[in-house]
Protein backbone atom coordinates (compact mmCIF):
# COMPACT_ATOMS: atom_id res chain seq x y z
CA UNK A 1 0.00 0.00 0.00
CA UNK A 2 1.43 3.58 -0.85
CA UNK A 3 1.30 6.42 0.97
CA UNK A 4 -1.99 7.83 -0.71
CA UNK A 5 -3.51 5.25 0.55
CA UNK A 6 -2.92 6.32 4.40
CA UNK A 7 -5.35 7.60 5.94
CA UNK A 8 -4.19 10.83 7.77
CA UNK A 9 -4.94 12.27 10.97
CA UNK A 10 -7.12 15.10 9.47
CA UNK A 11 -8.87 12.69 7.45
CA UNK A 12 -9.19 11.07 10.51
CA UNK A 13 -10.93 13.18 12.77
CA UNK A 14 -13.04 13.95 9.70
CA UNK A 15 -14.56 10.50 9.85
CA UNK A 16 -14.95 10.34 13.28
CA UNK A 17 -16.98 13.40 13.35
CA UNK A 18 -19.25 11.31 11.37
CA UNK A 19 -20.12 8.82 13.59
CA UNK A 20 -21.50 10.78 16.53
CA UNK A 21 -21.91 7.98 18.82
CA UNK A 22 -18.07 7.30 19.31
CA UNK A 23 -17.71 10.34 21.40
CA UNK A 24 -19.77 8.32 24.35
CA UNK A 25 -19.12 7.47 27.69
CA UNK A 26 -19.54 4.07 29.06
CA UNK A 27 -19.10 3.61 32.71
CA UNK A 28 -17.34 7.19 32.82
CA UNK A 29 -14.61 6.56 29.93
CA UNK A 30 -14.38 6.93 26.57
CA UNK A 31 -16.08 4.55 24.62
CA UNK A 32 -13.78 2.30 22.29
CA UNK A 33 -15.86 0.88 19.90
CA UNK A 34 -14.43 -2.60 18.69
CA UNK A 35 -17.55 -4.53 17.59
CA UNK A 36 -17.54 -3.49 14.09
CA UNK A 37 -17.58 -7.35 12.58
CA UNK A 38 -20.98 -7.54 14.62
CA UNK A 39 -22.39 -3.69 13.37
CA UNK A 40 -20.22 -0.68 12.40
CA UNK A 41 -21.86 2.03 13.69
CA UNK A 42 -23.72 4.37 11.37
CA UNK A 43 -22.74 7.52 9.45
CA UNK A 44 -24.45 10.72 9.65
CA UNK A 45 -24.73 11.06 5.62
CA UNK A 46 -26.70 7.58 5.72
CA UNK A 47 -29.14 9.14 8.38
CA UNK A 48 -29.93 12.41 6.62
CA UNK A 49 -30.18 10.13 3.52
CA UNK A 50 -32.71 8.19 5.25
CA UNK A 51 -34.58 11.00 7.09
CA UNK A 52 -34.46 12.76 3.49
CA UNK A 53 -36.14 9.75 2.40
CA UNK A 54 -38.71 9.63 5.27
CA UNK A 55 -39.27 13.38 4.91
CA UNK A 56 -39.63 13.78 1.47
CA UNK A 57 -40.32 10.95 -0.33
CA UNK A 58 -42.08 8.13 1.17
CA UNK A 59 -44.97 6.52 -0.15
CA UNK A 60 -45.23 2.84 -1.37
CA UNK A 61 -43.42 1.67 -4.38
CA UNK A 62 -43.96 0.14 -7.56
CA UNK A 63 -48.01 0.66 -6.50
CA UNK A 64 -49.27 4.16 -7.24
CA UNK A 65 -49.54 6.39 -10.45
CA UNK A 66 -49.33 8.78 -7.38
CA UNK A 67 -45.77 11.18 -7.70
CA UNK A 68 -45.10 10.40 -4.66
CA UNK A 69 -45.01 6.86 -5.06
CA UNK A 70 -42.91 7.18 -8.46
CA UNK A 71 -40.19 9.28 -6.10
CA UNK A 72 -40.03 6.23 -3.71
CA UNK A 73 -39.59 4.00 -6.61
CA UNK A 74 -37.01 6.09 -8.22
CA UNK A 75 -35.10 6.19 -5.01
CA UNK A 76 -35.58 2.57 -4.55
CA UNK A 77 -34.38 1.65 -8.21
CA UNK A 78 -31.74 4.24 -7.88
CA UNK A 79 -30.38 2.87 -4.50
CA UNK A 80 -30.72 -0.88 -6.83
CA UNK A 81 -28.34 0.68 -9.27
CA UNK A 82 -25.82 2.72 -6.97
CA UNK A 83 -25.01 -0.68 -4.37
CA UNK A 84 -24.59 -2.87 -8.02
CA UNK A 85 -21.85 -0.14 -9.23
CA UNK A 86 -20.25 -0.38 -5.72
CA UNK A 87 -20.07 -4.32 -5.41
CA UNK A 88 -18.85 -4.43 -9.59
CA UNK A 89 -21.68 -6.29 -11.11
CA UNK A 90 -22.45 -6.46 -14.30
CA UNK A 91 -24.80 -6.27 -16.96
CA UNK A 92 -25.49 -10.11 -16.26
CA UNK A 93 -25.98 -9.71 -12.75
CA UNK A 94 -28.72 -8.02 -10.83
CA UNK A 95 -29.27 -7.23 -7.28
CA UNK A 96 -32.31 -8.39 -4.43
CA UNK A 97 -32.40 -6.29 -1.49
CA UNK A 98 -33.08 -8.51 1.53
CA UNK A 99 -33.04 -7.67 5.08
CA UNK A 100 -29.62 -8.93 5.82
CA UNK A 101 -26.84 -11.42 5.03
CA UNK A 102 -28.89 -14.04 6.95
CA UNK A 103 -31.67 -13.52 4.88
CA UNK A 104 -29.87 -13.50 1.61
CA UNK A 105 -28.57 -16.72 2.22
CA UNK A 106 -31.42 -18.42 3.35
CA UNK A 107 -32.74 -16.84 0.10
CA UNK A 108 -30.34 -19.17 -2.31
CA UNK A 109 -30.57 -21.88 0.26
CA UNK A 110 -33.94 -22.60 0.19
CA UNK A 111 -34.56 -21.06 -3.63
CA UNK A 112 -32.40 -24.05 -4.58
CA UNK A 113 -33.76 -26.52 -2.45
CA UNK A 114 -37.87 -25.90 -2.51
CA UNK A 115 -39.69 -27.34 -5.60
CA UNK A 116 -42.36 -24.95 -6.94
CA UNK A 117 -43.60 -25.04 -10.19
CA UNK A 118 -40.50 -26.59 -11.25
CA UNK A 119 -38.41 -29.16 -9.77
CA UNK A 120 -35.59 -28.07 -7.16
CA UNK A 121 -32.34 -27.17 -8.39
CA UNK A 122 -31.04 -29.74 -5.79
CA UNK A 123 -32.06 -33.34 -5.82
CA UNK A 124 -30.93 -36.65 -3.81
CA UNK A 125 -27.53 -37.42 -4.89
CA UNK A 126 -26.24 -33.81 -5.18
CA UNK A 127 -23.57 -32.56 -3.24
CA UNK A 128 -23.05 -29.11 -1.39
CA UNK A 129 -19.55 -27.78 0.20
CA UNK A 130 -19.68 -25.29 2.61
CA UNK A 131 -16.43 -24.34 4.00
CA UNK A 132 -15.60 -24.73 7.45
CA UNK A 133 -14.74 -20.76 8.25
CA UNK A 134 -18.34 -20.11 7.79
CA UNK A 135 -20.70 -18.18 10.29
CA UNK A 136 -23.90 -20.20 11.39
CA UNK A 137 -26.02 -17.79 8.81
CA UNK A 138 -23.71 -19.87 5.18
CA UNK A 139 -24.09 -23.31 7.14
CA UNK A 140 -27.51 -24.08 8.74
CA UNK A 141 -29.07 -23.08 5.59
CA UNK A 142 -27.35 -25.40 3.50
CA UNK A 143 -27.56 -28.50 6.45
CA UNK A 144 -31.30 -27.53 6.21
CA UNK A 145 -31.46 -27.45 2.03
CA UNK A 146 -29.42 -30.69 2.13
CA UNK A 147 -31.98 -32.21 4.81
CA UNK A 148 -35.05 -30.92 2.41
CA UNK A 149 -33.92 -32.11 -0.64
CA UNK A 150 -31.95 -35.71 0.59
CA UNK A 151 -28.77 -34.28 -0.74
CA UNK A 152 -25.41 -34.48 1.05
CA UNK A 153 -23.53 -31.10 2.84
CA UNK A 154 -19.29 -32.06 2.71
CA UNK A 155 -17.45 -29.48 4.71
CA UNK A 156 -14.02 -28.05 3.36
CA UNK A 157 -12.23 -28.33 6.28
CA UNK A 158 -9.21 -26.00 7.13
CA UNK A 159 -5.74 -27.08 8.85
CA UNK A 160 -5.20 -26.82 12.05
CA UNK A 161 -4.71 -22.75 11.82
CA UNK A 162 -7.73 -21.89 10.45
CA UNK A 163 -6.36 -21.90 6.32
CA UNK A 164 -8.76 -23.58 3.34
CA UNK A 165 -6.24 -25.13 0.96
CA UNK A 166 -7.28 -25.17 -2.67
CA UNK A 167 -5.73 -29.23 -2.80
CA UNK A 168 -8.67 -29.71 -0.35
CA UNK A 169 -11.59 -28.20 -1.88
CA UNK A 170 -10.19 -29.96 -5.58
CA UNK A 171 -10.27 -33.51 -3.27
CA UNK A 172 -13.86 -32.84 -2.82
CA UNK A 173 -15.05 -31.74 -5.87
CA UNK A 174 -16.97 -33.88 -8.33
CA UNK A 175 -19.12 -34.22 -10.88
CA UNK A 176 -22.16 -34.21 -8.17
CA UNK A 177 -21.29 -30.77 -6.56
CA UNK A 178 -23.71 -28.40 -7.47
CA UNK A 179 -23.11 -25.64 -4.41
CA UNK A 180 -19.88 -24.06 -2.92
CA UNK A 181 -20.16 -22.02 -0.23
CA UNK A 182 -17.65 -19.89 0.93
CA UNK A 183 -16.78 -16.85 3.21
CA UNK A 184 -14.45 -13.92 1.96
CA UNK A 185 -13.25 -13.69 5.49
CA UNK A 186 -13.90 -15.68 8.43
CA UNK A 187 -16.40 -13.83 11.23
CA UNK A 188 -14.65 -15.37 14.32
CA UNK A 189 -10.92 -15.18 13.19
CA UNK A 190 -10.62 -12.64 10.38
CA UNK A 191 -9.22 -15.50 8.49
CA UNK A 192 -9.35 -14.28 4.79
CA UNK A 193 -9.23 -17.41 2.50
CA UNK A 194 -8.05 -17.42 -0.91
CA UNK A 195 -11.64 -16.90 -2.38
CA UNK A 196 -10.61 -15.96 -5.75
CA UNK A 197 -9.32 -19.18 -6.55
CA UNK A 198 -11.43 -21.05 -4.51
CA UNK A 199 -14.88 -20.01 -6.17
CA UNK A 200 -12.95 -20.16 -9.57
CA UNK A 201 -12.17 -24.28 -8.77
CA UNK A 202 -15.45 -24.79 -7.69
CA UNK A 203 -17.18 -23.43 -10.67
CA UNK A 204 -14.94 -24.82 -13.39
CA UNK A 205 -16.10 -28.52 -11.45
CA UNK A 206 -19.88 -27.08 -12.58
CA UNK A 207 -21.00 -25.96 -8.98
CA UNK A 208 -23.24 -22.69 -7.94
CA UNK A 209 -20.85 -20.44 -5.79
CA UNK A 210 -22.12 -18.66 -2.85
CA UNK A 211 -20.02 -15.71 -1.45
CA UNK A 212 -20.25 -14.50 2.14
CA UNK A 213 -19.19 -11.13 1.67
CA UNK A 214 -20.41 -9.83 5.04
CA UNK A 215 -16.96 -9.04 6.24
CA UNK A 216 -15.39 -7.61 3.54
CA UNK A 217 -17.98 -5.17 2.07
CA UNK A 218 -16.91 -2.31 3.97
CA UNK A 219 -13.09 -2.26 3.04
CA UNK A 220 -12.61 -5.22 0.84
CA UNK A 221 -15.34 -5.58 -1.82
CA UNK A 222 -14.40 -7.94 -4.50
CA UNK A 223 -15.08 -6.67 -8.52
CA UNK A 224 -18.18 -9.16 -8.87
CA UNK A 225 -17.60 -9.64 -12.63
CA UNK A 226 -13.93 -10.68 -12.01
CA UNK A 227 -15.07 -13.59 -9.61
CA UNK A 228 -16.37 -16.77 -10.56
CA UNK A 229 -19.56 -16.04 -7.88
CA UNK A 230 -23.11 -16.57 -8.93
CA UNK A 231 -24.66 -15.22 -5.21
CA UNK A 232 -23.13 -12.57 -3.15
CA UNK A 233 -24.73 -11.81 0.24
CA UNK A 234 -23.70 -8.96 2.53
CA UNK A 235 -25.32 -6.56 4.80
CA UNK A 236 -26.21 -2.83 5.41
CA UNK A 237 -25.22 -2.49 9.03
CA UNK A 238 -21.42 -3.93 8.34
CA UNK A 239 -21.28 -1.02 5.86
CA UNK A 240 -21.94 1.93 8.00
CA UNK A 241 -25.58 1.57 7.11
CA UNK A 242 -28.67 1.05 8.66
CA UNK A 243 -29.60 -2.74 10.62
CA UNK A 244 -32.32 -5.01 8.89
CA UNK A 245 -30.32 -4.55 5.37
CA UNK A 246 -28.69 -6.34 3.02
CA UNK A 247 -28.73 -7.92 -0.56
CA UNK A 248 -28.13 -11.00 -2.63
CA UNK A 249 -26.18 -9.75 -6.17
CA UNK A 250 -26.02 -12.77 -8.46
CA UNK A 251 -25.71 -13.46 -12.16
CA UNK A 252 -29.27 -13.48 -13.28
CA UNK A 253 -29.10 -17.05 -14.52
CA UNK A 254 -28.84 -18.50 -11.06
CA UNK A 255 -31.02 -15.69 -9.61
CA UNK A 256 -33.71 -17.21 -11.95
CA UNK A 257 -32.93 -20.45 -10.26
CA UNK A 258 -34.33 -19.83 -7.23
CA UNK A 259 -37.45 -20.38 -6.20
CA UNK A 260 -39.13 -17.43 -4.09
CA UNK A 261 -38.68 -17.42 -0.25
CA UNK A 262 -41.75 -14.94 -0.38
CA UNK A 263 -44.59 -14.67 -2.02
CA UNK A 264 -47.37 -12.38 -2.32
CA UNK A 265 -47.70 -8.32 -3.30
CA UNK A 266 -45.29 -7.14 -6.15
CA UNK A 267 -43.69 -10.35 -6.52
CA UNK A 268 -46.16 -11.67 -9.31
CA UNK A 269 -46.68 -10.68 -13.33
CA UNK A 270 -50.40 -12.27 -12.81
CA UNK A 271 -52.67 -13.85 -10.09
CA UNK A 272 -55.90 -16.00 -10.42
CA UNK A 273 -57.92 -16.98 -7.53
CA UNK A 274 -55.96 -20.45 -8.20
CA UNK A 275 -52.73 -19.63 -9.71
CA UNK A 276 -50.11 -17.24 -10.34
CA UNK A 277 -47.63 -16.33 -12.46
CA UNK A 278 -44.05 -14.83 -10.77
CA UNK A 279 -42.31 -11.29 -11.82
CA UNK A 280 -39.54 -10.98 -13.37
CA UNK A 281 -36.22 -10.47 -11.37
CA UNK A 282 -35.72 -8.49 -9.29
CA UNK A 283 -39.44 -8.60 -7.93
CA UNK A 284 -40.10 -11.79 -7.99
CA UNK A 285 -37.63 -12.33 -5.37
CA UNK A 286 -38.73 -9.25 -3.25
CA UNK A 287 -42.33 -10.01 -2.58
CA UNK A 288 -44.33 -7.76 -0.07
CA UNK A 289 -43.26 -3.88 1.02
CA UNK A 290 -39.57 -3.25 1.16
CA UNK A 291 -37.23 -1.44 3.55
CA UNK A 292 -36.99 1.54 1.07
CA UNK A 293 -35.50 3.70 3.65
CA UNK A 294 -32.76 1.12 4.23
CA UNK A 295 -32.13 0.15 0.80
CA UNK A 296 -31.45 4.63 0.42
CA UNK A 297 -29.49 4.21 3.45
CA UNK A 298 -27.44 0.93 2.00
CA UNK A 299 -26.89 3.37 -1.17
CA UNK A 300 -26.01 6.38 0.61
CA UNK A 301 -23.33 3.84 3.42
CA UNK A 302 -21.90 2.92 0.01
CA UNK A 303 -21.37 6.39 -1.29
CA UNK A 304 -19.31 7.22 2.03
CA UNK A 305 -17.24 4.16 1.54
CA UNK A 306 -16.91 5.17 -2.05
CA UNK A 307 -15.98 8.92 -0.79
CA UNK A 308 -13.73 7.93 2.16
CA UNK A 309 -11.81 5.70 -0.45
CA UNK A 310 -11.76 1.62 -0.40
CA UNK A 311 -8.23 1.10 -0.67
CA UNK A 312 -7.75 3.68 1.82
CA UNK A 313 -10.31 2.20 4.32
CA UNK A 314 -8.74 -1.42 3.12
CA UNK A 315 -4.92 0.06 4.21
CA UNK A 316 -6.40 1.37 7.47
CA UNK A 317 -8.28 -1.26 9.03
CA UNK A 318 -5.23 -3.77 7.88
CA UNK A 319 -2.88 -1.43 10.01
CA UNK A 320 -4.93 -1.45 12.40
CA UNK A 321 -5.20 -5.45 12.55
CA UNK A 322 -1.47 -5.49 12.27
CA UNK A 323 -0.92 -3.21 15.17
CA UNK A 324 -3.03 -5.54 17.46
CA UNK A 325 -1.81 -8.31 16.33
CA UNK A 326 1.49 -7.62 17.24
CA UNK A 327 0.52 -5.96 20.51
CA UNK A 328 -1.26 -8.90 22.19
CA UNK A 329 1.13 -11.47 20.97
CA UNK A 330 3.49 -9.89 23.16
CA UNK A 331 1.47 -10.20 26.30
CA UNK A 332 2.23 -13.77 28.11
CA UNK A 333 -0.21 -16.08 27.62
CA UNK A 334 -2.34 -14.63 24.51
CA UNK A 335 -2.61 -16.65 21.10
CA UNK A 336 -3.65 -14.51 18.42
CA UNK A 337 -6.07 -16.96 15.86
CA UNK A 338 -4.96 -16.51 12.28
CA UNK A 339 -2.28 -13.80 13.24
CA UNK A 340 -0.95 -14.40 9.27
CA UNK A 341 -4.09 -13.20 7.91
CA UNK A 342 -3.21 -9.63 6.95
CA UNK A 343 -6.07 -8.81 4.56
CA UNK A 344 -8.16 -8.50 7.34
CA UNK A 345 -10.34 -6.18 9.75
CA UNK A 346 -10.77 -8.86 12.62
CA UNK A 347 -8.17 -10.09 15.53
CA UNK A 348 -9.61 -12.87 17.50
CA UNK A 349 -7.57 -14.29 20.62
CA UNK A 350 -7.60 -16.28 23.56
CA UNK A 351 -5.53 -16.13 26.65
CA UNK A 352 -4.43 -18.81 28.74
CA UNK A 353 -6.70 -19.94 31.88
CA UNK A 354 -9.25 -17.16 31.54
CA UNK A 355 -12.78 -17.17 29.88
CA UNK A 356 -13.41 -14.98 27.28
CA UNK A 357 -16.49 -13.83 28.86
CA UNK A 358 -14.55 -12.14 32.06
CA UNK A 359 -11.93 -10.80 29.44
CA UNK A 360 -15.20 -8.51 27.41
CA UNK A 361 -16.82 -8.20 31.12
CA UNK A 362 -13.35 -6.06 32.74
CA UNK A 363 -12.88 -4.99 29.17
CA UNK A 364 -16.35 -3.15 29.08
CA UNK A 365 -15.56 -1.80 32.30
CA UNK A 366 -12.73 0.24 30.75
CA UNK A 367 -14.90 1.26 27.68
CA UNK A 368 -13.91 -1.25 25.67
CA UNK A 369 -16.26 -3.08 23.27
CA UNK A 370 -15.28 -6.21 22.02
CA UNK A 371 -17.27 -9.62 21.28
CA UNK A 372 -16.36 -12.88 22.89
CA UNK A 373 -17.48 -16.61 22.62
CA UNK A 374 -18.15 -18.59 19.77
CA UNK A 375 -19.46 -15.33 17.23
CA UNK A 376 -22.04 -17.81 15.39
CA UNK A 377 -18.88 -19.77 14.12
CA UNK A 378 -19.19 -22.80 16.43
CA UNK A 379 -17.59 -25.80 14.09
CA UNK A 380 -14.63 -23.71 13.33
CA UNK A 381 -14.12 -22.79 17.07
CA UNK A 382 -14.49 -26.74 17.52
CA UNK A 383 -12.28 -27.50 14.75
CA UNK A 384 -9.75 -25.07 15.72
CA UNK A 385 -9.29 -26.78 19.82
CA UNK A 386 -8.47 -23.45 21.48
CA UNK A 387 -12.15 -23.26 23.19
CA UNK A 388 -14.03 -19.50 22.88
CA UNK A 389 -12.66 -15.98 21.50
CA UNK A 390 -12.15 -12.45 22.09
CA UNK A 391 -12.64 -10.52 19.37
CA UNK A 392 -11.91 -7.21 18.37
CA UNK A 393 -12.53 -5.85 14.83
CA UNK A 394 -11.67 -2.57 12.94
CA UNK A 395 -13.47 0.18 10.66
CA UNK A 396 -12.61 3.80 9.26
CA UNK A 397 -13.13 5.82 12.35
CA UNK A 398 -10.78 3.29 14.81
CA UNK A 399 -7.72 4.83 15.34
CA UNK A 400 -3.88 3.33 16.52
CA UNK A 401 -4.63 4.74 19.94
CA UNK A 402 -7.82 2.66 20.72
CA UNK A 403 -5.65 -0.23 19.56
CA UNK A 404 -3.19 0.91 22.30
CA UNK A 405 -6.07 0.76 24.57
CA UNK A 406 -7.33 -2.65 23.56
CA UNK A 407 -3.86 -4.18 24.58
CA UNK A 408 -3.27 -2.41 27.65
CA UNK A 409 -6.67 -3.43 28.85
CA UNK A 410 -5.98 -7.04 27.88
CA UNK A 411 -3.03 -7.21 29.71
CA UNK A 412 -4.35 -5.39 32.90
CA UNK A 413 -6.92 -7.56 32.97
CA UNK A 414 -5.01 -10.74 32.63
CA UNK A 415 -3.52 -9.73 35.83
CA UNK A 416 -6.59 -8.97 37.61
CA UNK A 417 -8.05 -12.90 36.30
CA UNK A 418 -4.94 -14.70 37.26
N1 LIG B 1 -22.11 -11.84 12.27
C1 LIG B 1 -21.87 -10.90 13.31
C2 LIG B 1 -20.60 -11.17 14.07
O1 LIG B 1 -19.73 -11.84 13.59
C3 LIG B 1 -23.03 -10.71 14.19
O2 LIG B 1 -20.48 -10.70 15.20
Amino acid sequence: MGERHLLSQASLHDVRALFPLLDKRIHGVPLTFLDNAATTQMALPVLEAMRHFELHERANIHRGVHTLSQRATDAFERARDDLKRFVGAGPEHELVFTSGTTDALNLVAHGLSTAGARRAALAPADEIIASGLEHHANLVPWQQAARRCGATLRILRPDGEGRLHAEDLARLLSARTRVFALTACANATGERPPYERLLALAADAGALTVLDAAQAVSHEVPALQSLACDFMAFSGHKMYGPMGTGALVGRRAALERLEPLRYGGDMVAWVSATEACFADLPARLEGGTPNVAGAVGMAAAAAFIDRTGREVIDSHVRSLRAHAVQGLSAIDGVTVLSPQATASAIVSFVARDVHPHDIGTLLDERGIAVRTGHHCAQPLIDHLGLGPTTRASFAVYNTHDEVERLVAGVAEVLEVLR
